[in-house]
């Protein structure tokens, strides 16, 4: 009697096996569908960092700068309508410029700096100078380029 009972248990049990693995199947075509939709979003996140606005000519003072965190570019104007782009990363140890003024750019983490001209080093610890950015200035805008 216990080992009758045992017999029709075991049939439900592997059809339920059966099912799960066919809702399984059912899941992976919808999913495949849905990473369709996805690479239309990957597009726009490769089209964004060229013409990215990042400021208006009158936020960056002559003489000095301004640095744009987010873009990781710090854009200096050394001559009245001349502006110049660099990567605000330090060429010492990484980290991110903070500020210019008088013509430099700083590094907050040792005191390096850097001409606000050509990014070349003004005062060590850094050795190398900044990596040149490229902007586009048209009109009043100034974008990533
Ligand atoms: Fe900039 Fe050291 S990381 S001075």
């Amino acid at each position: 009697m216990t080992s009758a009972s045992l017999h029709p248990a075991a049939g439900p049990a592997r059809r339920t096996v059966v099912a799960a693995a066919g809702a399984a199947g059912l899941a992976a075509a919808l999913t495949a569908c849905g990473s369709g939709d996805g690479s239309s979003g990957g597009g726009d996140t490769g089209s964004g960092p060229a013409g990215t606005a990042l400021a208006k000519t009158a936020d960056i003072p002559e003489g000095g700068g301004k640095v744009f965190k987010d873009q990781g570019v710090v854009v200096t104007q050394p001559a009245a309508g001349t502006y110049k782009a660099f990567s605000a990363k330090c060429t010492h140890q990484g980290c991110a410029v903070s500020s210019v003024a008088n013509g430099v750019i700083v590094c907050p983490c040792h005191g390096s700096q850097f001409s606000a001209e050509d990014g070349s080093v003004r005062k060590g610890p850094a050795t190398q100078p900044l990596a040149g950015a490229k902007i586009a200035v048209s009109g009043d805008e100034i974008t990533l380029a």
